[in-house]
């Protein structure tokens, strides 16, 4: 009985270890991170059910983010302020997200600095993915502010 159970968790081990090898990339920590800490709200996907929607999608955010912030490291530090801070004046995506969703409600005690810059740097990294074709990019979009 014993052999039999080891030869299964043996054999279990190794299918999974294939698996991860071959089929599944591993997550990095950036995105594990944003799961546990930011996917509640912000969908890492295209969102399906627009109803239940209750904040940007992470590859919005990011098409907005890096219009006013096209450099990595304004973006990051950006990133890291507002999660902490978020004000109207300081948001960077269209005014009517914030009717709708509200602001950001300040994940302070919810993520620590070093989490947030592996968080902000995947983000910076990932999205939006390069297939990524946004709403607001017609005629009546407009370029507020660039930093
Ligand atoms: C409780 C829900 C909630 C959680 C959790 C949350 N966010 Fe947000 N976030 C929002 C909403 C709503 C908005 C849109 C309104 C705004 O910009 O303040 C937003 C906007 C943003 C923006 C755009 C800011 C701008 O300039 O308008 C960034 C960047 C962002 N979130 C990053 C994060 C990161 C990183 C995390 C995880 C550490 C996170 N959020 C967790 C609700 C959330």
């Amino acid at each position: 009985m014993k052999k039999q159970i080891l030869l299964i968790t043996g054999l279990a081990l190794a299918f999974n270890g294939n698996l991860m090898a071959d089929a599944i990339p591993a997550p990095s920590e950036g995105e594990i991170l944003f799961t546990q800490k930011c996917a509640s709200c912000h969908s890492i996907t295209r969102p399906k059910d627009m109803s239940t929607v209750v904040a940007p999608a992470l590859m919005g955010v990011m098409h907005h983010l890096k219009i006013s912030y096209p450099n990595k490291d304004k973006a990051v530090t950006f990133i890291k302020d507002y999660v902490i801070n978020p004000t109207k004046e300081k948001a960077i995506c269209m005014p009517k997200k914030i009717e709708r969703f509200g602001l950001m409600p300040s994940q302070k005690g919810n993520v620590t600095e070093e989490e947030l810059e592996v968080i902000a740097n995947w983000m910076f990294d990932n999205f939006p993915p390069k297939n990524f074709r946004g709403m607001g990019q017609g005629k009546n979009f407009k370029i507020l502010r660039v930093r």
